[in-house]
């Protein structure tokens, strides 16, 4: 097959990307080795940044994130005992949208086929060849183990924390800054009713806890745990027992019927781009969860790359040249309020009582101080997106 750009991954960035390049007139094949129905049923993170959403509506991307999504202007920081608002809207005058990642990938698929877009399911990426030359080509192979070529003018790794794309760019699999957490959390979607108007990050002395949300019913809730811990072994009691100690005030209970333990690492690719290939989202760079600021990432990465690709195409190398170091920027920002929000909030196996009286000083300086609020406030929001239109 020939095209001209070679998206390997359906997730956020990568049909995003197809999206935006289409709106240029520029043909895309994007593939991804999972099915439609893993894609779209996959429980990920909640949060959109305001720039984000700005994105998704204002270029026909979705337009159901204003409709079904809720807009929050805060969040509550939990500690000793207390709960503390941080006002969004008063501090940074911005706000996030509360709309479920599979939500967004609904629309973004949805839309992607309406316009006749190539888009397959179940075509797993070997490798990326020729990153140097001017008809790079992805290596694959569709859901019945056939051979399958792309060759394109570029070809982007959307292909998230496993990607194939990366060992074109970096030279390995594994090339990047690193760093693992001694933690991880435990998720729960239950039905029940929202505990409180706005999502809680909990710092208490048992460890983390968030209670967020995902519709009046369904309720989306996090624990800090022990990264080997097996999800099966705790009964919905202790599960309800865990969180209740970990966050003031009474949560409101209900069935649980989802679990999963999410992994805790921060990494970087050490090179975003060779040649005619770039890595996009989680394939450049993984954050830890705190903050949600992982989609979020992946979509300015790619309005990033929506100017870059089409400038090349028509012979202008400036944008694209320009990319690493733009993103990095942003990501290296992001990358420390991932880690500052994680280490605020979290309690570290080997904590001893002054870390933890330094944690609750910490939490005291970031909500008793307008210049602390608004730094969470403008991290969380999210910094302004180049080039959106
Ligand atoms: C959710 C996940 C996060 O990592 C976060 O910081 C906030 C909300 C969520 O899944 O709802």
């Amino acid at each position: 097959h020939r095209t001209r750009v070679a998206i390997i991954g359906a997730g956020p960035a990568g049909l995003l990307l197809a999206h935006l390049l289409d709106r240029r007139g520029i043909d895309s094949i994007v593939i991804d080795s999972r099915t439609r129905e893993e894609i779209e049923t996959t429980i990920r993170a909640g949060i959109l940044e305001q720039g984000t959403v700005e994105v998704l509506a204002g270029t026909g991307a979705s337009t159901r994130v204003l409709e079904a999504g809720h807009r929050h202007d805060g969040i509550e920081l939990a500690f000793a005992g207390e709960r503390h608002r941080i006002d969004f809207a008063d501090a940074v005058g911005r706000g996030v949208w509360l709309y479920p990642q599979h939500e967004v990938l609904k629309d973004l698929i949805a839309a992607r086929l309406a316009a006749g877009q190539d888009l397959r399911f179940g075509v797993e990426a070997l490798a990326v060849e020729n990153a140097d030359g001017d008809r790079p080509r992805v290596i694959a192979r569709d859901a019945d183990g056939e051979p399958v070529e792309i060759e394109a003018e570029f070809v982007v790794g959307a292909d998230g924390s496993r990607s194939v794309a990366r060992t074109a760019v970096t030279g390995s699999q594994t090339g990047g800054y690193f760093r693992e957490y001694p933690f991880a959390w435990f998720g729960i979607l239950c039905e029940a009713p929202p505990s409180a108007e706005e999502l809680i990050y909990s710092n208490s002395p048992n460890g983390f806890a968030l209670i967020s949300q995902r519709s009046p019913s369904v309720q989306r809730m996090y624990f800090q745990c022990d990264p080997d811990v097996d999800p099966a072994a705790y009964s919905e009691t202790e599960l309800w027992d865990t969180l209740q100690s970990r966050v003031p005030g009474e949560l409101a209970e209900g069935p649980i019927f989802q679990r999963d333990v999410l992994r805790f690492r921060s990494f970087v690719a050490h090179e975003l781009r060779r040649g005619r290939v770039a890595l996009v989202g989680d394939a450049a760079h993984t954050v830890p969860p705190t903050g949600a600021k992982g989609m979020n990432l992946a979509v300015a990465d790619v309005v990033l790359l929506g100017e870059a690709i089409p400038a090349l195409l028509g012979g202008d190398d400036r944008l694209i040249d320009a990319y690493p170091e733009t993103a990095l920027q942003r990501i290296w920002k992001a990358q420390h309020f991932s880690w500052w929000m994680t280490s605020m909030l979290h309690r570290a196996p080997d904590a001893s009582d002054f870390d933890d009286l330094r944690q609750l000083g910490e939490l005291r300086s970031v909500t008793g101080s307008r210049a602390g609020r608004t730094y969470l406030a403008e991290a969380y929001t999210g910094w302004p997106l180049a080039g959106a239109d």
